[in-house]
């Protein structure tokens, strides 16, 4: 089964620097390499949605420039429909700097086009009848609020289920936006900012997450790198697990080259896992898998893996056991 997928966010080039030692203030350092890469969390996730298999339509835009082609073919080589990418004359494609230091990153990201994407757009033919006839559409916050806002409440005029990845974190969503949403799935320091925390200890992580889903009377899912994920869903959402309170899904310890896109990875596959019908538990133990695959590769995209390559390790994880 191919579920259809629409994503609506960001497409960023991402200029990664590869070095050993992170510069002080003031210093100059040499690193290593520098590679160009495609990214942005938008168009990761459309490139892992398609690879694991959802019919992939891609929301979003680029500017009228060579990254922004560069772009456009890498969403075409997974097979990404972007067709309803805008190419913007009067704004430069997005772009993420990014140092990648011993497997962890640092990112500063410039929206150029991506900052453009005003909610009208959304309201174009085509992308209305790519949002109301998914099966699932994911929604990130690198483009604008009240473009994302809009997405979600077309959305929910259809029958998709809306998954809203909250990265970058920022506190105060409006009410519009959530009460379209099924699915939340922030990190740790995105989960601490929608719970108005400064900080979440590990102890206070399975109560966080499930006092945000019941809060929004929604599925929330917490990602930790190697350590799993935690989840839970209240009472009456559309996505609903076994029982009541937060799970623990296991993570894998994979050998990471670049973790940059992980999270990425983790949404589109949980939303082609739920959008094909599958329990929570399922969907969110396959994403953890393809999430794990993706941080042995370099590049957000380039890392993404395919559906089989993902059952194939968790196979192989599962008989290691
Ligand atoms: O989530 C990873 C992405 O965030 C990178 O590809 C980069 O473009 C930044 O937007
Ligand atoms: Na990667």
């Amino acid at each position: 089964k191919h579920p259809l997928i629409a994503v609506v966010g960001s497409l960023n080039m991402d200029l990664v620097v590869k070095t050993d030692t992170i510069p002080e203030e003031g210093e100059t350092v040499s690193g290593e390499e520098l590679h160009y890469l495609a990214g942005g969390k938008g168009a990761n996730q459309a490139v892992a949605s398609a690879r694991l298999g959802g019919q992939t339509t891609m929301i979003g835009a680029v500017g009228a420039d060579v990254f922004g082609e560069r772009l456009l073919r890498s969403l075409n080589e997974s097979g990404v429909d972007a067709s309803q990418v805008r190419v913007m004359d009067d704004s430069a494609t997005g772009t993420a700097s990014i140092w990648l230091s011993n497997g962890d990153n640092r990112i500063i990201v410039i929206p150029g086009a991506n900052g453009k994407v005003l909610p009208e757009m959304l309201e174009e033919a085509d992308t209305v009848k790519s949002l109301t006839a998914a099966a699932a559409v994911l929604l990130q916050l690198e483009i604008p609020l009240p473009a994302v806002t809009r997405a979600a409440t077309l959305a929910a005029e259809g029958s998709a289920l809306v998954v809203l990845n909250p990265a970058p974190a920022m506190p105060g969503l409006p009410q519009e936006l959530l009460r379209c949403v099924d699915v939340v799935t922030p990190n740790r320091s995105e989960l601490a900012v929608l719970t108005g925390r400064d900080q979440l200890r590990p102890e206070d992580l399975d109560a966080a997450v499930a006092e945000l889903a019941a809060s929004l009377g929604v599925a929330v899912v917490t990602t930790l790198g190697p350590e799993g994920a935690v989840y839970a869903a209240a009472p009456g959402s559309r996505v609903q697990a076994g029982r009541a309170g937060a799970y623990r899904a296991p993570g894998y310890a994979v050998s990471a080259v670049d973790t940059t896109g992980a999270g990425d990875c983790f949404n589109g596959a949980l939303a082609v896992a739920l959008a094909r019908g599958e329990t929570l538990d399922a969907a969110v133990s396959f994403a953890m898998g393809a999430a794990a695959l993706s941080v042995t590769k370099l590049g957000a995209q380039s890392g993404m893996p395919s559906a089989d390559e993902v059952e194939a390790f968790l196979a192989q994880q599962a008989s290691s056991d």
